[in-house]
Parts: structure tokens; C-alpha cells; sequence
């Protein structure tokens, strides 16, 4: 292929161009990874670039794109490379520090508003919804993606986020106020319910680096015990691959995704051991437990369902047939 910097290039051939260097390093989805990188680029949508295939590109784009079809063939997320990432409708910020939100994830919202609105149901209230009086927290927010989809479709909903990850916190915060909901959501620095213990009352993680001064709101304070809500919705997509399986996972994701987000253990579902128990005393009677599995999690987490303290679990597949959610009811 002739050096892309020294010639004039149209939209089209730029296309074909960036689908074959791709498709010769074996990236996956070739078509759309070129298709995003190059409206990245240009910062034009996918209308434009359809109906503009003779358009020529200028040499400064030419070459920020194929130089970003190189990282692309050497192992490096398309995210990664144009910051982003739809989920839920909505456009998250996602970068290195935060697991890049998954399609399957959308499942766990359906299903938590799917129950939610039975629960209100059974309850003789209306099923539409709009979280007036629920507490509902996200364990492992990451993104945020899944306190961010919520707090968009209960907008009365007090949300809370938590994770380990300070980096990750930071840009969930940002999407939070990017996407206009930082007001409905409490980030917490928080290794799982530590924030909501009465040993392990931690910080928010503040905006831009900027301490929090005495008298203000709450979401910018430490939590103490008695602060600690107890949750209509605790809902999580914890890490759930196994170490054991480091070496099959695709290189995108083995090499360029946090493994903080990946990893729960050698096996892959210790966490839920920890998560679930916990769960329990976090809950009020009917609470809702939502929590994604991993493609062979099921056999090892639904036996920790199985106690007086939960009822109605549900297992719902996702698109490809995998069992994907477990949901279950705090008696
Ligand atoms: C699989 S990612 C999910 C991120 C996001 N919720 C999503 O669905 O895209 C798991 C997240 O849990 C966080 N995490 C890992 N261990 C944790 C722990 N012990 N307590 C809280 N968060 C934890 C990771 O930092 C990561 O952001």
C-alpha cells in the first residue's frame, strides 16, 4: 500500500484503505473500528461520511488516522482511541483507567427496572417509575455507566456509586456532570461496602482534585455509620474473569483494560462470595439484588442466592444465549 501521507486521499478510499490494514492484523469488527476512527478524525457522523465518499481529506487528517489505525492493529481498543463509548443511549468519556461499558450491561438495567416496577406493582403503587423514594447503589461503578443510565430513567432516585479505583471514580464523575446527573449521583471511594461501614467511612473522591471544605453537601463528605442507607437496588458488574484465564482473553482487553476491572480471583467469581453476604445486610425487606455474571459464573454464584435470605431469583440470558443477570429479592 502506497505511503497514505503522501498522496490526496478521498473519504472513500480511506475507508477501504483503513478496513484492509486492519483486516491484515486480524482486529475484529474491521469495518466499524476503521468507519469510527476515521469520523473521529474528521469529527464528522456516520451520514456524512456516506454521502461524501469523493470528499478529500486533508494531510493532517490522513495522517492522524492512519496513525491511529496502527495502534488499532497493534492491540489498542477503538475506545481507547476515539475517548468513547455508547452505552444506554449515552456517550461515556472512557479511557484506560475504567472498563469500557459492554452491551450485555444494558441487560442489568432492564432488568432492575423491569423488577422495580413489579415490585411497585405488587406494592398497589403505579408502575411507572420515577425512583421518587428509592436508594439504589452501584457496586464497581467504573465509567459509571450503570449509576448513569439509572439516575437518566429515575431522575428521583438517590443514587450512589462506589469503586476501588480513584482513577475510576474521576471519570465517572466526569460523566456524571458531562451528562448533566452529577447532582442524583454520590461517588464513593469504597472496596465494596467499606463506604457504608462504620470502620471504613471513606471520602468522596473530589472534583478535580479539589479537597472538600467543611459545610459542604453531603455528597462531598465522609459518610459515617449512621449516615449509611439501607437500598431498594444494589446493583453490580463486578470483575468477574478468572486469572487462570489471562492468556485467552483477546489482547485489547488483556493489555489495555485495568485489571482491577477484570480479574475476581483466580478462579473469576470470588467476589461474589464477598459481595453477596454483604448485600444482605445493606438491603431493606424486599430490596432488590441485581448482579451481571461472567459466561460460566452462574453454577458458582446462584448456590450463594439459595438461603432464607433471598427470594425470586430470576436468571436472565443475554442476546448470545449466556445466562447474564441474577437478580434475587431480600426477603
Ligand atoms: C467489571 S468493572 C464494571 C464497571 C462498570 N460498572 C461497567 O459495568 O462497565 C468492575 C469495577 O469494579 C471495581 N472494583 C473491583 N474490585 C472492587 C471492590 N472490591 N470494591 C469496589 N469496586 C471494585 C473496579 O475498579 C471496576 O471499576
Amino acid at each position: 500500500m502506497p505511503s497514505p501521507q503522501s498522496q490526496s486521499l478521498d473519504v472513500r478510499t480511506a475507508l477501504k484503505q483503513g478496513i484492509h490494514l486492519l483486516r491484515e492484523a486480524h482486529v475484529p469488527s474491521d469495518t466499524l473500528a476503521a468507519e469510527l476512527l476515521l469520523l473521529h478524525v474528521t469529527r464528522r457522523d456516520r451520514t456524512w461520511l456516506y454521502a461524501h465518499p469523493e470528499e478529500l481529506l486533508d494531510p493532517q487528517s490522513i495522517e492522524s488516522y492512519f496513525a491511529l489505525l496502527r495502534r488499532r492493529a497493534a492491540g489498542e481498543p477503538t475506545q481507547h482511541l476515539t475517548g468513547k463509548q455508547e452505552f444506554w443511549g449515552l456517550e461515556f468519556e472512557v479511557t484506560p483507567d475504567v472498563l469500557i461499558p459492554r452491551p450485555e450491561t444494558e441487560h442489568l438495567i432492564e432488568v432492575a427496572l423491569d423488577r422495580l416496577a413489579v415490585r411497585e406493582l405488587r406494592s398497589g403503587r403505579d408502575a411507572k417509575l420515577t425512583g421518587e423514594g428509592l436508594t439504589i447503589v452501584d457496586i464497581g461503578t467504573g465509567s459509571g455507566c450503570i449509576a448513569i443510565a439509572l439516575a437518566k430513567e429515575l431522575p428521583s432516585a438517590k443514587i450512589y456509586a462506589t469503586d476501588v479505583s480513584r482513577a475510576a471514580l474521576a471519570i465517572a464523575q466526569r460523566n456524571a456532570t458531562r451528562l448533566g446527573f452529577q447532582s442524583q449521583i454520590t461517588f464513593l471511594e469504597s472496596n465494596l461496602f467499606s463506604a457504608f461501614s462504620e470502620v471504613g467511612a471513606r471520602y468522596i473522591v473530589p472534583l478535580h482534585g479539589t479537597q472538600p471544605s467543611p459545610g459542604t453537601s453531603s455528597h462531598q463528605s465522609p459518610l459515617t455509620s449512621h449516615q449509611s442507607p439501607l437500598f431498594d437496588l444494589l446493583i453490580s458488574n463486578p470483575p468477574y474473569i478468572g486469572r487462570k484465564e489471562t492468556s485467552n482473553l483477546p489482547i485489547e482487553v488483556r493489555d489495555h483494560e485495568p485489571a482491577s476491572a477484570l480479574y475476581g480471583g483466580e478462579e473469576g467469581y470470588e467476589l461474589y462470595g464477598l459481595l453477596i453476604p454483604e448485600a444482605a445486610r445493606h438491603l431493606k425487606p424486599s430490596g432488590l439484588l441485581v448482579l451481571e455474571l461472567g459466561h460460566d459464573s452462574l453454577p458458582a454464584v446462584r448456590p450463594l442466592l439459595e438461603s432464607p435470605q433471598w427470594t425470586n431469583l430470576l436468571v436472565t440470558n443475554d442476546l448470545a444465549g449466556i445466562p447474564r443477570v441474577l437478580s434475587a429479592e431480600r426477603t
